[in-house]
Formats: C-alpha cells, structure tokens, sequence
C-alpha cells in the first residue's frame, strides 16, 4: 500500500517577506501564484486546484487588503477564518500560504500607489473611487515578492482582471496572468465572500442577476446588436425581482470596457445589484 503524506503536513505558512523569500528559494519552478483575500470558497478552491495541476508550486496569498476597501465598515465586516483558508489551500494543493499583517505589506512609510488608467476608471472604478489604485498597489507588491510564472485570477471580477493585465504589461512585470471561468452556485449565484451578508430572502432572490445576465447572452445570440436592447432587457429582467437594487447594468467593449452603441466586438455585460446592504457582482462574455 502506498501511504501518501498528508497534504496539511506539507503545506507552509509563512507570514513576512523574508520568510516568504527563504520558501522560495528553495521552490520547484514555474511557480503559480493565487492572490485572494480569505473567506475562501468553491471559486477560491478552483483557481487553486487549477495553480496545482498547471505549476509545481502553488503560493496562496491571503491578505484582507485595507487599501481597495472605500468603506471602513465593508473593511471591518469583512469575514474572515484563517485556520479554515488554510485547511482549504492544502486540501487543493496548495505548498505555501502567504499571510502577511498590514504592517508587512505597506511597512511605516509607504506611500506609493499604482493607478491604472482607462479601463480602470468606470464601473467598478466609478463605483468604488480608488479601489482599484489599492487592488493594483497590493497585486504589484504581491508580483514582485513572489516572483510567480503565473497568476491566477477569477473571470467574476472580469475589470479586475484587465486592471491586473494593464498594470503588469505596464510595469514589464514578467508573471503571467490566467484567467479562470467563474464558479457559481447550483442556482447560477456566483460565488463570493459576500454572499454571507445575504437574508434568507435576499439570498433568494440574489439568482435574478444571473437570469438577468442569460436574458442578455439570449438576446445576443438571436442576433441583437443595439446595446441599449441588452441593458433594457437586463432592467426588464431585473426589475421582476422587489429585492433587487441595480447599481449599474453595463454592455461594455470587452477590451476597454468602454459603453457600446452597437456591439460588434467580444462584448462584456456586467452589472452591480444591490440586495440590502450587499452589493454583488456579476458577468458574462459575449464573445
Ligand atoms: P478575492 O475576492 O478573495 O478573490 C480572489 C480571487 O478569486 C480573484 O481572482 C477573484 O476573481 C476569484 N474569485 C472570486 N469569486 C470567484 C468565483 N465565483 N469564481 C471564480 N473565481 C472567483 O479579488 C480579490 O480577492 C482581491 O481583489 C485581490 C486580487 C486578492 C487583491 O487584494
């Protein structure tokens, strides 16, 4: 019989920069790099299964990121259990958590920021004014320490993915960046940290966004091309869910994310929906 050795006795916690170097150093290459920000769940647990089978070794970072969050209180009740991130990142596979303080990644002093331009600006960008200066500030510094082949990112957060590529391109940061396809619930909800905030009702009726999304990708595929068909079908589809606040419903150029008249182009429709006090996320690529 063949006795395999446990996969949490293998993995390695290291929490400062020099031990993370120390790790590394001695780490079969390519490396694979998952940034996250905890509270892991079945998206987080793909990204890093998919790190393992493609790298030899695989970092998770878990670093709850105080600089993208606008609003304190989103920051504080943000959920967060580092012994259960830890037991999912060897259970995928995982060789090396990173989990830093605040004070190691942005040590007294620092004060730099990374500003990505254009397509950093509406949406989420627009939504939420310098949080994406604190998603490229964290993952820059996160690139640089870890030095990973690759990285992997979840097409849910699909502007934060082309701020990652800009910011990378721009700074001639060699790791590459992998996009991975969103995981959702049987009910089409994406997975998300967030989705613990949500009411019994709320979590109900939280499935609308997607239906909303499919409205659109329907559509398209019958052969719609006016933009502004798409958003008014999203709405319609929206507006049959009470629960559900539209913050904005988006058919965007899938590349920069500008606001289409006419879609001729791979296409992203996106959309932010309030249901109370948790605001998701969601897309869909029409390519
Ligand atoms: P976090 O929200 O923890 O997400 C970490 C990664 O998991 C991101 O790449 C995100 O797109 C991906 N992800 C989240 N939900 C997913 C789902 N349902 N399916 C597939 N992938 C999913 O995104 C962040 O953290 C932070 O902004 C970070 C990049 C770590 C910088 O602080």
């Amino acid at each position: 019989m063949v006795t395999r050795e446990s996969p949490a006795a293998h993995l390695q916690i290291v929490r400062t920069r020099e031990a993370l170097r120390e790790a590394l150093a001695r780490a079969p290459r390519p490396v694979g790099l998952v940034p996250t920000m905890g509270w892991l769940h079945a998206g987080h647990r793909a990204l890093i299964a998919r790190a393992h089978a493609e790298t030899a070794t695989t970092v998770v970072s878990i670093f709850v990121n105080p600089r993208q969050f606008g609003d304190p209180a989103d920051l504080a009740k943000y959920p967060r259990n580092e012994a259960r991130d830890v037991a999912i990142c060897a259970e995928e596979g995982a060789d090396l958590v990173f989990a830093p303080s605040v004070e190691e990644v942005y040590p007294p002093g620092f004060d730099t920021s990374v500003r990505v331009g254009e397509v950093a600006q509406p949406l989420e960008g627009a939504a939420r004014p310098g949080h994406f200066d604190g998603v490229a500030t964290v993952v820059a510094i996160l690139f640089d320490l870890v030095g990973a082949e690759r990285a992997y990112f979840g097409q849910k957060d699909a502007q934060q993915l082309l701020v990652i590529r800009q910011m990378a391109r721009d700074l001639a940061i060699p790791t590459e960046v992998i996009a991975h396809p969103t995981v959702r619930e049987p009910d089409g909800l994406a997975m998300s940290s967030r989705n613990v905030h949500l009411s019994p009702a709320e979590r109900a009726a939280a499935p609308a966004i997607r239906r909303a999304l499919l409205a659109a990708r329907e559509c398209w595929q019958n052969g719609e091309r006016s933009a502004d068909i798409l958003r008014d079908r999203m709405r319609a589809e929206l507006s049959e869910e009470p629960l559900a606040e539209p913050d904005y419903v988006s058919v965007a150029d899938a590349t920069t994310l500008r606001e289409l008249k006419t879609i001729d182009g791979p296409t992203l429709v996106s959309m932010a929906v309030r249901f109370g006090a948790t605001r998701l996320i969601d897309n869909e690529l029409l390519d």
